[in-house]
């Protein structure tokens, strides 16, 4: 099917708690995920292999955190009809196979500053967080997942950064720092993991705001290796 909906892209300005949307430019959307074709299927569980991007893994916490956040497309706003921190409704923006022809990968790689998402004053994606969504896609948009997480390590550089980094700092970063907490910086963690709102959060207990906002809880593995950290004094190592 060649139905082509003419979407309103918007603009993001940050708030002290949430972001809000502007609506802007029309950009194209491919409808209906994977058009007549059989929907990937989840292959859940097995080991990481390095050439192999997966989607749970990698892809959906960059888009909960970068596009999914209060004002965007979470499921209460879902800006465009698109709400982004599921497997289906990212894959109304995603041709499997076809980096190149996904409109997913046309606005997060735009230069124009009226197209690109995240829109100013949010940051563009990272060229490695890019480049793992152009191989997701084009290794087939695939709904897999793998077992890569190992409690045994647990360095701020090795392992909290690139939690915060790819599942949190999208709603917590000096532009746009959701709740007043910038997770950006060692010192931003630092100071959430000394006063406890780090773990509950992230453990989704009562009292604390559960954390990612509007996305999966922490796999069990990842949560220990932030608790080992924070036990261990969240030390910049
Ligand atoms: C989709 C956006 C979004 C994502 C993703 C997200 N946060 Fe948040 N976070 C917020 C917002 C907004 C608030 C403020 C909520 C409030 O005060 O109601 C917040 C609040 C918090 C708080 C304070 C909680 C409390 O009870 O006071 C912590 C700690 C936190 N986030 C940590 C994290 C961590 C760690 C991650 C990643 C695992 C994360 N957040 C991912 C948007 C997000």
């Amino acid at each position: 099917m060649r139905k082509l909906l003419s979407i309103m892209a918007f603009l993001c300005l940050s708030a002290t708690l949430y972001v809000s949307c502007k609506h802007e430019l029309p950009i194209p959307i491919s409808g209906g995920g994977t058009g007549g074709t059989t929907p990937p299927t989840s292959t859940g569980g097995q080991s990481c292999s390095p050439d192999t991007v997966y989607f749970n893994n990698t892809i959906l916490p960059i888009l909960t955190s970068n596009c999914a956040m209060a004002g965007c497309h979470d499921v209460t706003s879902k800006k465009e009809g698109l709400i982004l921190n599921n497997y289906t409704g990212i894959m109304k923006i995603v041709k499997p196979g076809n980096a190149a022809g996904s409109s997913l990968v046309s606005v997060i790689i735009s230069n124009d500053p009226g197209k690109v998402m995240p829109p100013p004053p949010m940051a563009k994606l990272s060229t490695s967080q890019i480049d793992a969504i152009k191989k997701w896609i084009n290794q087939g948009a695939k709904n897999n997942s793998c077992n890569g997480c190992d409690t045994a390590s647990f360095t701020y550089n090795a392992v909290v950064k690139v939690v915060m980094t790819n599942k949190c700092v999208g709603c917590h970063n000096a532009a746009s720092p959701g709740g007043g907490i910038d997770l950006s910086t060692h010192a931003g963690v630092k100071a959430v993991a000394l006063n406890g709102k780090l773990m509950g959060s992230v453990n989704m207990k009562a009292g604390f705001v559960a954390m990612p906002l509007g996305g999966s809880k922490l796999p069990d593995c990842e949560i220990k290796q932030l608790q080992k950290w924070v036990d261990a004094g969240a030390l910049n190592n």
